[in-house]
């Protein structure tokens, strides 16, 4: 494999993947500049390419060009797919399937991106986890069209034996994540003179990855990987923040010398999410490296050094919370 073709390499996870794989490889990313996509998260000598994941031509003619895609591509946030559904089904189903039409006609080697959210969610206080027969159960608009693309990536394998692999991982957290997510959120209000906004009590639990580990996974299935395997990816327990959203917010108040505030649930809110990641640790050899202080620091350094990246957002994003009372 020398060339990699990065859908969504333009949004939070594909863009730290096309920074990290293109020390290795030829990267062209592909990214339709969605609120969520920004021009400027494309390193530097990788090729970029604006257009839309759903357009068969363009998606043809990039697939054939490169030896592998790495799809990234979606529509990545709950909160917006309570709102207004249509743009999941549209991208994250409709640009799956267009992908692995291409990916079918010319043979190419494909890894798909997902979540643990296809899974639904655990009891609080459990001690159980998702592992990669866990069956799918999402909640939200946004888990079940990632559930929906899985399920699509799976049957070309079986149906069209396609050269594919999926992974599943955890709620990642690091640079260039839109401030619509939580740990930007915060550390952007406490930045603007705001307090830090906690759904509900904040006892909801998730497991915190660094998005170079997530990315390191990446590397590794695509590397070593079996073909038609699904992995799962998560930080577990070991270097993990495998903590209430109440304690993150802690920390975060605490680093920065802020407030919290309570305001309105999520509907349908997720309680817990914990992975197991057995599989891809035994198997490939992964681990995760990056501890959830030293990492939350750093990320919290990032957006008060690059305010300029963020700024244009911020407002429009707290318009639509405010409107929810969130
Ligand atoms: P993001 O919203 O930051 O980035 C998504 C990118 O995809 C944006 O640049 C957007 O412009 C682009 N895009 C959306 N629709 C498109 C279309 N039709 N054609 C071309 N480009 C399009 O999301 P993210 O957090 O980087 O997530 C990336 C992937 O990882 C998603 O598939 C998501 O489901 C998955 N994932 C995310 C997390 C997380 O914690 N953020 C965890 C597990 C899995
Ligand atoms: P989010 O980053 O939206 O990821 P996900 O919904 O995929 O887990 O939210 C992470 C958790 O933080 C989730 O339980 C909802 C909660 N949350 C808040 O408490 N306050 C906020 O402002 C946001 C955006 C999320």
């Amino acid at each position: 494999m020398e060339s990699l073709l990065v859908t969504g390499g333009a949004g939070f996870i594909g863009s730290n993947f096309a920074r990290m794989a293109s020390e290795r490889y030829r990267v062209i990313v592909v990214d339709k500049l969605t609120y969520a996509g920004n021009r400027a998260n494309v390193p530097e000598g990788v090729e970029f390419v604006e257009g839309d994941i759903c357009e068969q031509s363009l998606i043809d003619d990039l697939v054939n060009r490169t030896d592998a895609t790495i799809h990234f591509a979606a529509e990545s946030h709950n909160d917006n797919s309570l709102r207004d559904p249509s743009a999941f089904v549209q991208s994250n189903v409709v640009g799956t399937f267009t992908l692995l039409e291409a990916v079918r006609k010319f043979e190419k080697r494909l890894h798909h991106i997902s979540t643990d959210e296809v899974f639904g969610d655990l009891e609080l206080g459990g001690t159980d986890a998702f592992t990669e027969t866990t069956p799918y159960n999402p909640s939200s608009p946004y888990s079940a069209t990632k559930a929906g693309s899985d399920h699509l990536v799976r049957a070309w394998v079986r149906s069209f034996g396609i050269n594919a692999t999926i992974s599943n991982c955890s709620n990642n957290y690091g640079p260039y994540q839109h401030v619509e997510k939580f740990i930007p959120r915060q550390i952007t209000n406490i930045l603007t003179g705001e307090p830090a906004k906690l759904y509900g009590t904040g006892a909801q639990v998730r497991d915190w990855i660094h998005v170079d580990d997530h990315n390191d996974a990446v590397l590794a299935i695509l590397e070593r990987g079996r073909t038609g395997e699904t992995y799962n990816i998560g930080a577990g327990d070991a270097r993990s923040a495998h903590i209430t959203n109440k304690q993150v917010i802690e920390k975060i108040c605490d680093i920065m010398g802020g407030d919290y505030v309570h305001v309105n649930d999520r509907p349908g809110h997720d309680q817990r999410y914990t992975m197991d990641a057995t599989k891809i640790r035994r198997e490939l050899g992964w681990a995760p490296t990056r501890d959830f202080e030293t990492g939350l620091r750093e990320t919290i350094a990032w957006y008060r050094d690059n305010r300029e990246w963020w700024r244009g957002d911020k407002g429009v994003v707290e318009k639509q919370y405010a409107e929810r009372g969130q």
